[in-house]
């Protein structure tokens, strides 16, 4: 494998053999770091971070620094695609995103251009070129975007919501419009996922952070769809190896043979099923990627050791598993608790790589 020191996380992705079973976590770049606190006190606000490619690789590498992690994962955010749309970004301390402009009607949506990733976006693009220069063959960077469902669902709302009201008005009052919109989302996520592939991602994750407040049949209308459309039109190799996809629908445990049919490689499971049924279901099609719950962190390492066992354990003998966390972790989480379930993974997994 050329260039790659550890590749793990790779070929767990394909269900090749490993030594170890990999492990990184949903936001490890975070605010349960204080030296992420200094660099983004450095930087001013969250969207100065992002948009200055040494900072956020700085940021990028501090938890590998720290830990003993298998993959580093892009430092940016989903929300930069409507950013880009210009629906005008911004953050409230203790609110989280917020959008200028939303956009409700068809003549909005009508209006929006699909970025060019490599004009509105090149903040994103230059930083994974910074940070696949400065990770010098350490361990694979994975590439991400929202879920075309996920990223419309703030840009309806306009921030962050409880009800859905707003979206789920356009989705069942104006199926159209909502349909154009995710549709041109779709473009604009194959075109910024392609893009960052070819600056250098090795594997892209997408994040449906939000299809599991849909009924079944409207999650496969309204997100998986386009989350298909987005897997059918990725470059699925690179620098003579293959990128592999992960899909990751929060609360989407009830769909899993659906999402896995999409062709992706990976598929995320938050901590609300078995991995081991998760994996009678659809292991024989993708690997997965999970699933202990982000609170055990607020565990002692002894209880957080005895976790990872467990799902070591439910997960079973082979290749095929990226262990994560359901979701992302926690800012008040002791850095401590975290060092204790990464090597926890890589402590107690070798046995059941064994032939
Ligand atoms: O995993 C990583 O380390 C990479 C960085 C990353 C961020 N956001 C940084 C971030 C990733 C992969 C994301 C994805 C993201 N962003 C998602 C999908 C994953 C998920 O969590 O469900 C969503 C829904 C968003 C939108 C978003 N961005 C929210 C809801 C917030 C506020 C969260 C909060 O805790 O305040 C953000 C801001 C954000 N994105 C932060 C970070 C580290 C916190 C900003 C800060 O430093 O104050």
């Amino acid at each position: 494998m050329p260039g790659l020191e550890n590749d793990r996380y790779l070929k767990a992705l394909m269900k090749q053999p490993v030594d170890k079973t990999p492990v990184w976590m949903m936001r490890q770049a975070g605010r349960y770091l204080p030296e992420y606190k200094a660099t983004r006190a450095q930087a001013g606000d969250f969207m100065s971070l992002c948009k200055n490619p040494e900072l956020a690789c700085e940021v990028t590498l501090q938890p590998l620094r720290r830990f003993d992690l298998d993959a580093a994962i892009l430092f940016s955010d989903i929300l930069t695609i409507p950013d880009a749309m210009g629906l005008g970004l911004y953050f409230e301390t203790g609110e989280g995103p917020k959008f200028e402009r939303p956009v409700r009607s068809l003549s909005e949506v009508q209006k929006l251009g699909v970025p060019d990733p490599e004009q509105e976006l090149s903040y994103v693009m230059n930083a994974v070129r910074t940070i696949r220069e400065a990770l010098a063959g350490q361990v694979p960077l994975i590439g991400f975007s929202g879920s075309p469902w996920t990223l419309a669902t703030y840009m309806v709302e306009g921030g962050t919501t409880k009800s859905f009201s707003q979206i789920k008005k356009l989705a069942f009052a104006e199926p159209q419009t909502l349909h154009l919109l995710l549709d041109k989302l779709a473009d604009a996520v194959i075109l910024y996922l392609n893009a960052q592939i070819a600056a250098g991602a090795q594997s892209v994750m997408i994040f449906d952070t939000w299809g599991g407040v849909l009924s079944p049949r409207d999650y496969k209308d309204f997100s998986l769809q386009y989350m298909h459309k987005i897997v059918d039109g990725l470059v699925r190799e690179n620098e003579g190896r293959k990128v592999p996809v992960t899909l990751f629908t929060k609360n989407g445990s009830m769909w899993l043979e659906a999402i896995a049919a999409t062709g992706c490689d990976g598929v995320g499971l938050d901590w609300t099923i078995d991995i081991g049924e998760a994996r009678s279901r659809i292991g024989d099609k993708v690997a997965l990627q999970g699933n202990m719950d982000p609170s055990m962190l607020y565990a002692s390492p002894e209880r957080i050791e005895e976790e990872v066992q467990l799902i070591l354990q439910g997960y079973g003998k082979g290749s095929g598993h990226v262990f994560n966390l359901g979701h992302g972790i926690h800012p008040d989480v002791p850095p401590e608790h975290a060092k204790a379930f990464i090597d926890a993974v890589h402590k107690y997994s070798p046995q059941y790589h064994q032939e």
